[in-house]
């Protein structure tokens, strides 16, 4: 992820606080309250994520909680929960994905029902970008979503991603359609002066001490 000449990035935030979020890799042990959280969210979420079509099974998301937090851990794939401050309520989940070549990395993000529509995914999507550029100083970030899905479209908007274009017939629906999908992007170059800068982030590394969340110049 690194340019040439550059020094290497400073690696993942283990924790990452915005004012009503507290982002941390899942863990294992979180599959009972990602399991409820998602099972209460299902009716919200299944329209867009493949993922989220019934009730998960908690030995499942053991396992897959356990990939997770390897993959986070090797530096592969960047998956957090999204808690209440306290740390005691899944609130969502998100992450900070390396599939959209090189130097650059995709967000992806969700929010339990309950706590949709309060600006909280627009504040934790900032943190995230912050974290991308620079704690693994990429070049670009990218949010990709359904046309239709106008809450996820309007998260990209406002934290100031440019919607570069629409693909279409790209992605699989859930039920077996196609559907289009808009690539908003933010460079670098951008991030200081947009709205996702101004959001308060802390970040910590794997033994809970400070990063330094500024860009590097
Ligand atoms: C997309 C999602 C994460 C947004 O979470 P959220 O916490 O509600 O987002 P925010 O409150 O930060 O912002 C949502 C914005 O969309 C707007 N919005 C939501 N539904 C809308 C609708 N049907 N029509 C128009 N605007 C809508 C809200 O008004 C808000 O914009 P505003 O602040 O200008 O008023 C959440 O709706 C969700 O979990 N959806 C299901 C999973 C999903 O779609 N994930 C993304 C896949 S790409």
């Amino acid at each position: 992820m690194s340019r040439p000449h550059s020094p290497p990035p400073p690696g993942p935030a283990y924790r990452l606080t915005t004012p009503r979020t507290l982002l941390r890799p899942w863990a294992p042990e979180d599959a009972s309250a990602l399991v409820a959280a998602v099972a209460e969210s299902l009716t919200h979420l299944r329209p867009w994520l493949g993922w989220a079509q019934e009730r998960p099974d908690v030995e499942a998301t053991v396992a897959r909680l356990r990939h997770l937090r390897a993959e986070f851990d090797a530096d592969r794939d960047f998956t957090y929960g999204v808690w209440s401050p306290s740390g005691q309520t899944v609130i969502g989940g998100c992450g900070l994905h390396p599939r959209i070549g090189a130097d650059a990395l995709e967000i992806g993000y969700w929010m339990h029902v309950d706590h949709a529509g309060r600006g909280l995914a627009t504040e934790f999507v900032a943190a995230l970008t912050r974290a991308a550029f620079a704690f693994h100083r990429v070049h670009r970030v990218e949010i990709h979503c359904d046309p239709q899905n106008v809450a996820s479209a309007r998260v990209a908007e406002k934290l100031g991603y440019r919607h570069e274009a629409t693909l279409t017939a790209r992605l699989q629906r859930p039920d077996g359609t196609w559907r289009d999908t808009m690539i908003w992007t933010m460079f670098a170059e951008a991030f200081a002066a947009s709205p996702a800068a101004a959001v308060e982030v802390r970040a910590c590394d794997a033994l809970g001490r400070p990063m330094d969340p500024s860009l590097p110049t």
